[in-house]
């Protein structure tokens, strides 16, 4: 059935919010977050301060950095009997399956869950943004055996999780390499997980249920999954000299290609440029040129057979290699992807709440009418 003029299929082009966070021009590819070209970000700004900007509209002046960053600091930590849960759970556990349930479970260590006005939110949204990096490396040291590395309150966002992850301070570039990640994911309009975010909290339910839904958004293989599509395709590849077949053979099967297109931009992705030079950086200093090369000439051919129909790499793309040189396992790319948006799902949910008007659209209904109840016994 085809949809009604009024409801483009996947809501394409409708404006159903407003935003004072990021704006995108996806023909000239620019993104900006509250004005300032997300390129100036991510070679000047830190993941709090990115933050910061985001949910008050203006960059910090250094007293308010420092009082945010010690407030996020605080947050490292779980509630006690959080950590109990999560080494009870499965270890063969997807860590975005984790990750949605233990966001949502930190509703019950909260005395005041559903406590919504926007000091509130804010407040809440602060206690997800500390606590998600601590669920996600605890969850993947439980599963490989390992003891728990506790959170480190004299690093910062992207240092501490490093740490918690692997025991070890990480250098000053894999720090620098990964906080510019978060900077880069924090926030893209209304992309479907934030949109998810709007819609739950339009209804005034609570901030930790509007995080799980868009966790469970974020998730699917068309949205933020797949930085993990893409990092199973080069694995797919053998030597960069097959990358050219591998990929006209997915062309001219029709295969989507992970990493590629976007329902906004016809253009590159402006993230996928930052991205892009700092995988080649990584590759280079991890000795992983290999697939930086598989990359690469995956775009030459992707613009080349596809250019003309606006598909070019998008912020996945790139992430993947990104993520493989900073020594991420492949089902911990979508939880990175989370991390850093829960900054941006919790700004558009402080908008929503500011100005709040419950999400109800209407469907076209397309079925029958006037159908007889038929008896069990007739059908
Ligand atoms: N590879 C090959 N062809 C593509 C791709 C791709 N990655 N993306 C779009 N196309 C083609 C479609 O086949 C379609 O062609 P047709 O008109 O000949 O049928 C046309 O481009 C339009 O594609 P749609 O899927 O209708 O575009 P839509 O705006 O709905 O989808 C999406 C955008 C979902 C991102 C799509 O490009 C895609 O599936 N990409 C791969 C998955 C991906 O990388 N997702 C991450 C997006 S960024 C993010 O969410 C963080």
């Amino acid at each position: 059935m085809s949809a009604v003029a009024s409801a483009p299929k996947g809501l394409e082009g409708v404006v159903a919010a407003e935003t004072e966070m990021s704006f995108i021009d996806g023909q000239k590819g620019i993104l900006e977050y509250v004005g300032i070209p997300i390129g100036e970000l991510s070679s000047n700004s830190t993941f709090e301060e990115t933050v910061f900007l985001l949910w008050n509209k203006r960059l910090p002046k250094q007293n308010e950095l420092d009082e945010f960053t010690q407030n996020l600091r605080k947050r490292y930590e779980l509630p006690k009997g959080m950590e109990q849960r999560v080494t009870s759970l499965p270890k063969t556990a997807e860590p975005m399956h984790v990750l949605r349930t233990l966001v949502s479970s930190l509703a019950m260590y909260d005395s005041d869950p559903n406590a919504n006005d926007v000091d509130a939110a804010q407040d809440k949204a602060l206690n997800i943004l500390g606590h998600a990096p601590t669920i996600v490396a605890y969850f993947d040291r439980h599963r490989r055996g390992l003891d728990l590395v506790h959170p480190d309150t004299s690093l910062s966002f992207a240092e501490n999780f490093l740490y918690m992850l692997n025991g070890e301070k990480p250098t000053e570039t894999m720090a620098r390499a990964f906080d510019i990640c978060m900077i880069l994911h924090a926030d893209h309009g209304l992309n479907n997980s934030t949109f998810t975010t709007r819609v739950i909290i339009s209804t005034l339910s609570d901030v930790y249920s509007a995080i799980t839904g868009a966790i469970g958004s974020l998730r699917g293989p068309l949205h933020g999954g797949a930085n993990e599509g893409v990092m199973k395709m080069l694995n797919e590849i053998p030597t960069v000299d097959d990358a050219e077949a591998y990929i006209m053979g997915k062309i001219q099967r029709k295969d989507k290609i992970m990493g590629f297109g976007h329902r906004v931009y016809k253009t590159k992705d402006p993230r996928a440029t930052d991205l892009q030079s700092l995988a080649k950086k990584l590759a280079e200093d991890t000795g992983n040129q290999e697939l930086y090369a598989k990359s690469h000439i995956i775009e030459q051919v992707m613009e080349r057979e596809l250019g003309a129909k606006g598909i070019y790499p998008n912020v996945d793309f790139y992430s993947a290699t990104t993520y493989h040189c900073i020594g991420l396992k492949l089902d911990l790319f979508t939880p990175m992807f989370a991390l850093s948006r829960i900054g941006g799902w919790a700004g558009h949910m402080l908008e929503q709440l500011a100005d709040n008007r419950l999400y109800r659209p209407k469907a076209q209904y397309v079925g029958a009418h006037d159908q007889p109840y038929v008896a069990m016994s007739d059908r």
